[in-house]
């Protein structure tokens, strides 16, 4: 049962009332008729009262009664729907979506701030917009639900009332809420007015977490790009590898249909895959020459170096495998466990192709770029020994469609790899609809 249909049951309730009211009514008046009747007529008139008593509170317990049942009602459908929700518009969505159910046969809409903070018009004369502008700023300056009736001609003519409510998000104001009745229909009641108000609270509430939680996520993208270039620094020939990992990695990911999260965390282990390099000497990590077998033990320590630094980060406990078993090799001859086939997490072997198609197609102090399609026959050539079979097949497929079906489809691969953009930051960089 919705809480308008308890609303509706209520005032049959009091209609069952209005019956023993006239059931009273009539004793009273017989009451009057006999012989010392007086008597009667007090005792019936006493319990007249009473009952007159009981059923106004009744109405206003129940009145407070359904305020409460239509705000749990609401504040579980949004708490339930809260996990999918990456934007703060959606949030106001859920709330206007759950009001409109729960106050059919009434208009209720989204107002947008467009009113400047200090946009007085006293004294001038109100246009139709004028009134509702002034409500809706009133209603801010006072930040409470306020319901008005508007002046003739000020909205179409069946708006008979307008209650709005407005949503601050701390301190910053969002938007209104705003919702319309026409004379068909009951006018706001108080209940109305602290339903609306408990729910835009809750609203902004949720929206300066949405917030904080976004201004978090962003620091900590930023910070992990600058950790990842620092690294990346360290090598002219590595410089902005991380990120083109992070793309390459990516692709293969959505063409597996990884789910969000598994999409995000495979995202950040690329990124991560190599801050292990920072611990490692320079004179060995830019080494022009062959390595000496001491210096290449040395730069096989960088995914445990790697792993030492994500494991402190609970977050991206997600991202480990990754970043631990990215050197593996399908036929086990890898590091730093020598895993083999599909003992190897999926997330390592994802950023391995990814890891040798970037490392193949840029430059190194010892050789040229190789151009894609020589980095793909040798990513073939690798497959069932250095890279998983199935995943080279499906890298080799998405390569060319990409590269193929555009004009100059290399150099836009590239520079979309350059400019990587994860899934976090996708959410992040959203229109704000507040
Ligand atoms: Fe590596």
């Amino acid at each position: 049962m919705s809480g308008r249909e308890l609303v509706e049951q209520t005032s049959t309730g009091s209609g069952r009332s209005d019956d023993v009211r006239h059931q009273l009514e009539t004793l009273s008046a017989r009451a009057a008729c006999l012989q010392g009747g007086s008597a009667l007529e007090r005792l019936v008139s006493a319990v007249s009262e009473a009952v007159e008593r009981i059923t106004v509170e009744n109405e206003g317990m129940a009145e407070e009664l359904l305020s409460v049942y239509e705000q749990l009602g609401i504040v579980f459908e949004v708490t339930q729907k809260l996990p999918t929700v990456q934007h703060e518009s959606e949030v106001i969505d859920l709330f206007v979506d759950s009001l409109r159910r729960s106050f059919q046969k009434r208009e209720v809409f989204v107002v947008q701030p467009r009113i400047p903070a200090n946009g007085s018009r006293e004294g001038t004369p109100e246009s139709p917009n004028d009134w509702f502008e002034g409500l809706v700023r009133r209603t801010r300056e006072s930040r409470s639900v306020t319901v008005e009736s508007p002046p003739a001609g000020a909205t179409p003519a069946w708006v008979v009332e307008v209650m709005v409510g407005p949503v601050f998000a701390g301190k910053s104001f969002v938007c209104a809420i705003a919702l319309t009745r026409s004379s068909d229909v009951n006018g706001f009641r108080s209940s109305d007015m602290l339903l609306l108000e408990s729910l835009t609270m809750f609203c902004g509430d949720l929206i300066r977490n949405h917030r904080l939680l976004q201004e978090l996520r962003e620091m900590s993208v930023t910070m992990v790009r600058s950790l990842v270039n620092a690294v990346d620094q360290k090598d002219q020939y590595t410089s902005g590898h991380s990120l083109r990992v992070g793309y390459f990695a990516s692709l293969l990911g959505r063409a597996l249909n990884l789910g969000n999260e598994e999409l995000q965390m495979l995202q950040w282990s690329a990124l991560l895959h190599d801050v292990g390099k920072i611990g490692i000497r320079d004179d060995v990590l830019k080494k022009k020459g062959r390595l000496t077998e001491d210096e290449f033990d040395h730069i096989k320590e960088h995914p445990v170096r790697s792993h030492k630094v994500v494991e402190e980060v609970p977050q991206l406990a997600g991202a480990l495998e990754g970043v631990l078993h990215h050197h593996e090799r399908f036929d086990g001859a890898g590091y730093p466990l020598g895993w083999a086939g599909e003992n190897i997490p999926l997330q390592a072997r994802i950023i391995q192709i990814a890891d040798v198609f970037d490392a193949l197609t840029s430059d190194r102090a010892y050789r040229p770029a190789y151009d894609w399609e020589t980095a793909l026959d040798i990513l073939r050539e690798e497959a069932g020994r250095t890279t998983d079979p199935q995943l080279q097949k499906m890298f080799d497929r998405l390569i060319r469609e990409q590269v193929e079906n555009h004009p100059n489809g290399w150099e836009k691969t590239v520079e979309q790899a350059n400019r990587f953009v994860q899934e976090s930051d996708k959410c992040r960089s959203a229109p704000s609809g507040g």
